[in-house]
């Protein structure tokens, strides 16, 4: 392929994608097979590496992520974002619209009703139809610079359609979508992180990943509501008058934004008073949470009459919906144990029709809250059900408790082993000790052993994993390796899970594979408790093999950096069990990496000791010690008189720099230190 024809299929190709992202994204159609849309989207990735000038900056590779944020830019908007004033009443939006209508003093005009989406406020700069930068609300004045994670959400269009305006804003809601949400939440869950709290927090926390390719892995949406214009504008884009909220809104639909649709017109307080009424009912059905509605003044020229108070527009209010509550009997108490043994009580109720569904069951969180709640038998319980999906328990009905009715006490036995409960100190709940008896832990700890950034071994989900269990091949994480296709072929017949010939194969291969998966790796799919990614790392790091780490007194696992006392005395107790040893011996046998192995890459920074301060652009702070380490030099942390170089990213604190200088140590820049090791 010559330039020009790589440069013309390179513009082919991102607009062919673009166009069926769009229609898959906004419009829920596929024009093509997942497979073709994959071999289109590497085919262009290729290309783009291959010829890296010809490559769009708006091109939907850049929609995969890749781009690592150290620190999120702080960023001043250009128009404050504001917040609404809002109300539970709606004698207060009646209020509202008779102010306005007074001060309009008659003027004719509309309003627009939109839903409040709960989720996180975003603006978006567009110059010449491109995306160029993505801001949190933040405190209304400064937000982070989130644009690396923003081009990863589909709904945002990274180049805009049609007649747009050459540089102005758009503002709107990211929100994680429920479906989408639990599935996060439950893999979260297999891989042993702490599930968020709801959909909220969850679109917060992506929005702020370092990670720009696990923020594309949430599948979050980004609705516009919010288009702000300069007021040198054409006040028409075709036909669509942009005078209008309502019709900016139509406009970004035509530049390609997602735009909700179920905004509407609203001439009067009877249509508002619907509009609320309907949703307030509705709004279960919904694909993600809202928590309101918003009314605006359509007509945006009165927006300046209408000017502001200290700190909202007075052209628009938001009415918020009320939780719903029931009170129903409680009929029992039962408890869950998790993947990691913590046991949940979980109130079983009398069904209840709450917010769209039958509530049959709700969480009782942990031993504190059932006993703040100081639940007896047969309480009525009061349920909520508010924004989010999730019934939560907001307390007892006390008027209904009958006199003689018993207090009920927390389990002290583990419901699935019986095994006696213990309390970890300053803890609210209990959990179960026996990790490798107890059926949910010891499911939970294989799901968390074959998981992604553990062996990624994929092709074993939980339903498999709960076969082998139950056909007796699988008692421990060792039992994986001695697996034969024999025992496999035929598994679960008529299940969802059933594993054929093509199945155990791939197993097998995906288990064979990850034998090479690297030491640190292997530690953390150990799921010792408290040993996560990063602190496997330093131990593998530190102790080099594992029987360093086996024998290793808990003064030394406390000393590794970023292993606390009580992660130091988990790692101890862990090895010094028997059964533990055992399972790491079989591991040994079959082949798994047992030891950091050393990618040396060069020699050039052989016998040099250097210090690493501050942040860089291209590198992690430990992606760039284990860069100094790859090339044979040897990554320290304080300046002595033995130190080669002081490498100085951005923000190095001032101590260093001034011992640096005192005792005469020469310091690196990111690209001195680039051109260093290319040399
Ligand atoms: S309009 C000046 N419309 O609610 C008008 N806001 O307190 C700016 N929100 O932080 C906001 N859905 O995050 C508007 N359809 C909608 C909205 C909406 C959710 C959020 C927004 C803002 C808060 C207002």
């Amino acid at each position: 392929m010559t330039p020009v024809e790589a440069q013309k299929r390179i513009a082919e190709l991102t607009e062919l994608i673009d166009r069926y992202n769009h229609e898959y994204y906004m419009n829920d159609r596929s024009l093509v097979s997942d497979y073709e849309f994959d071999a289109l989207l590497r085919e262009l990735m290729d290309l783009e590496r291959a010829y890296p000038d010809y490559a769009l900056p708006t091109s939907p590779t850049r929609r995969v992520g890749g781009e690592v944020n150290k620190t999120f830019k702080q960023v001043e908007h250009r128009f404050p974002m504001l917040s609404l004033g809002n109300t539970y009443s709606i004698a207060e939006i009646e209020d509202f619209e008779s102010r306005t209508r007074k001060l309009l003093d008659g003027t004719a005009f509309s309003y627009t009703c939109e839903l409040k989406y709960d989720g996180v406020a975003i603006g978006l700069t567009y110059r010449h139809g491109e995306l160029v930068q993505a801001v949190t609300r933040g405190n209304g004045t400064v937000g982070d610079d989130i644009t690396a994670n923003a081009r990863t959400i589909p709904t945002i269009p990274l180049k805009l359609k049609g007649d747009y305006p050459d540089d102005f804003e758009v503002r709107g809601e990211v929100v994680y979508p429920f479906e989408a949400f639990e599935a996060m939440n439950r893999q979260r869950e297999a891989e042993g992180d702490e599930p968020f709290a709801n959909p909220r927090n969850a679109a917060s926390g992506s929005l702020k990943l370092q990670d720009s390719a696990e923020c594309a892995r949430r599948k979050l949406l980004f609705c516009a509501y919010f288009v702000m214009l300069p007021e040198t504008e054409a006040s028409t884009v075709g036909d669509t008058p942009l005078s209008t909220h309502y019709g900016r809104l139509e406009a970004a639909k035509q530049w390609g934004f997602k735009v909700q649709p179920y905004i509407k017109e609203c001439r009067n307080i009877e249509d508002i008073r619907f509009f609320i009424d309907f949703w307030d009912k509705e709004r279960w059905e919904l694909p993600y949470g809202t928590d309101g509605v918003v009314i605006k003044v359509n007509q945006t020229d009165l927006w300046d009459r209408l000017g502001m108070t200290a700190k909202s527009p007075r052209w628009a209010i938001a009415y918020k919906f009320k939780a719903e509550q029931v009170s129903t009997p409680l009929e029992s108490v039962s408890y869950q144990v998790g993947r990691t043994g913590i046991v949940t009580p979980v109130a079983n109720m009398q069904p209840v029709w709450l917010g769209g569904t039958t509530v049959r069951r709700a969480t009782l969180n942990n031993a504190d809250f059932m006993a703040k709640l100081d639940l007896h038998e047969g309480d009525s319980l009061l349920v909520e059900k508010g924004g989010e999906i999730i019934p939560k328990i907001v307390g007892v009905d006390l008027s209904q408790r009958k006199p003689d009715a018993q207090p009920i006490a927390y389990t002290t036995v583990c419901p699935e082993c019986g095994t006696p409960l213990v309390r970890a100190e300053g803890e609210a709940g209990y959990y179960c000790p026996n990790q490798d008896g107890c059926l949910p832990q010891l499911l939970g700890h294989l799901e968390h052993f074959v998981s992604r950034k553990a062996m990624d071994i994929d092709s074993l989900g939980s339903e498999r994993l709960r076969l082998l269990y139950d056909a007796g091949l699988v008692r421990n994480v060792a039992d994986l390796y001695d697996l034969r296709r024999e025992q496999l072929i035929g598994l679960g017949t008529d299940t969802a899970a059933s594993i054929q010939e093509k199945g155990a194969d791939n197993i097998l291969r995906a288990v064979e594979q990850s034998k090479q998966v690297p030491f640190e790796r292997v530690l953390f799919a150990l799921g010792i408790r408290y040993v996560g990614e990063v602190g496997a790392k330093k131990l593998a790091r530190y102790f080099g093999n594992i029987d360093a780490l086996m024998q290793a007194p808990v003064m030394e696992l406390a000393m590794v950096e970023d292993v606390g006392d009580v992660t130091a005395m988990a790692v101890y107790d862990y090895f010094a069990d028997t059964a533990h040893r055992a399972v790491v011996d079989r591991l040994r046998a079959a082949g798994l990496q047992m030891q950091v192995v050393e990618n040396r890459v060069s020699n050039r920074l052989e016998g040099m000791t250097i210090v690493v301060s501050g942040v860089f652009e291209h590198f992690s702070r430990d992606e760039i010690k284990a860069s100094i380490e790859q090339h044979g030099g040897k990554a320290a942390g304080s300046i002595s008189g033995k130190t080669t170089y002081l490498l100085a990213g951005a923000k190095m604190g001032p101590e260093k720099l001034k011992k640096a200088e005192k005792l005469g140590v020469p310091i690196l820049t990111e690209e001195e230190y680039v051109k260093l090791i290319e040399s």
